[in-house]
């Protein structure tokens, strides 16, 4: 009566590359929130295998009929609408920031080239670090259009800095929006002007200098998480973040957050990808949205961008040697 198929995948479909902290929690809040069948990629295939055997066994209890295989064959991964880059390293004590760039480089490189291979309509979100740079190789590796190919970090980090406004006012993360552009590191850009309680911008309900402490904070979010696992870094708040753009481009939702996207003069700012406010849907980034800005903070963004540029460069001299 019943026929058994244990690789029946219906669309959408969601390839998560790389099954550690964060793909494997992405990977359960796609199909725990019931958003789409998720094949889960990984070098090492018992991972893969093993985190989609224990989120399909949760199945029953979670009560939804997604279905999540893990593997570390390509070709599982046909057809996908959305591909989801964590593969990677993550840095180690003594190895250097060109270290973890050459590695990183290397494993994006790869599993971009077969992940398109056998998906070449696919939007891709990178989430592998550094990200704004990871992000501009995805890119230029896989040819695909600019709208197609974007990193995740700005919605990550304007969420932690929602999180430290709510916690300084002692209201609710649902009336407070935040906004942080720029590259994934210390010099992001948080924006207070642009970071609202039920609309009302932060400048006018906080002191400079409170507003100061939550801006270092925030640039500082992955650092602090580091410290304190000691092993390991963040994947809760990623893994979020990530699902929030996979599900406003699956369901077209055309969200405004920030991403890493590529730049065309916006800002001032050409041939590079770094977070700005972007609108997601079923094509990937619709456009980029323009905020003005102060003198001041458009220093700072052209700050953040020439260290996103020095990392290309890095990554163009790493290749030539
Ligand atoms: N192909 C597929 N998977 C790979 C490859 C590869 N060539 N190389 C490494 N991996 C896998 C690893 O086997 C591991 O399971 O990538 C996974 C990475 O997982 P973690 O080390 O747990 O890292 P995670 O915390 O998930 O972070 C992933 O996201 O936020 C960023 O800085 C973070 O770059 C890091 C990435």
């Amino acid at each position: 009566m019943f026929k058994s198929n244990p690789h029946h995948i219906s669309h959408p479909v969601v390839s998560v590359i790389g099954a550690g902290n964060v793909g494997s929690t992405l990977a359960q809040r796609i199909v725990e929130k019931n958003l789409a069948d998720v094949i889960l990629l990984d070098v090492v295939a018992s991972r893969s295998q093993g985190v989609a055997l224990d989120l399909m066994q949760a199945r029953a209890l979670e009560n939804h009929d997604r279905q999540i295989i893990g593997t570390d064959d390509y070709t599982h991964t046909k057809d996908s609408d959305v591909i989801v880059i964590t593969a990677g390293v993550p840095r180690k004590d003594g190895m250097s920031r060109d270290d973890l760039l050459k590695i990183n480089a290397k494993i994006v490189s790869e599993v971009t080239l077969r992940a398109i291979s056998h998906s070449p309509n696919a939007v891709i979100i990178v989430v592998t670090n550094p990200l704004d740079v990871m992000t501009y190789l995805t890119w230029e590796i896989s040819g695909f259009a600019t709208n197609k190919v974007m990193g995740m970090a700005g919605v990550l980090d304007a969420s932690r800095f929602q999180a430290f406004i709510a916690m300084e006012l002692g209201t609710s993360t649902a009336d407070i929006n935040a906004m942080v552009m720029g590259g994934h590191g210390d010099l992001m850009v948080p924006l207070p002007r642009y970071s609202t309680v039920s609309g009302v911008p932060i400048t006018e309900l906080m002191s400079a200098d409170a507003i100061a402490r939550l801006v270092d904070r925030t640039r500082n979010g992955g650092a602090e998480i580091v410290k304190l696992l000691q092993t390991g870094s963040a994947y809760f708040a990623p893994a979020s973040a990530a699902y929030l753009m996979v599900e406003s481009i699956l369901r077209n939702r055309r969200r405004i957050i920030p991403a890493a996207a590529y730049l065309q003069g916006e800002y001032g700012l050409e041939g590079l990808f770094m977070g700005v406010p972007v609108q997601l849907g079923q094509e990937g980034v619709d456009m980029v949205v323009e905020l003005g800005l102060s003198p001041e903070e458009l220093e700072a963004l052209h700050t953040s961008a020439t260290s996103v540029r020095a990392n290309i460069q890095r990554l163009k001299a790493i290749h030539e040697r």
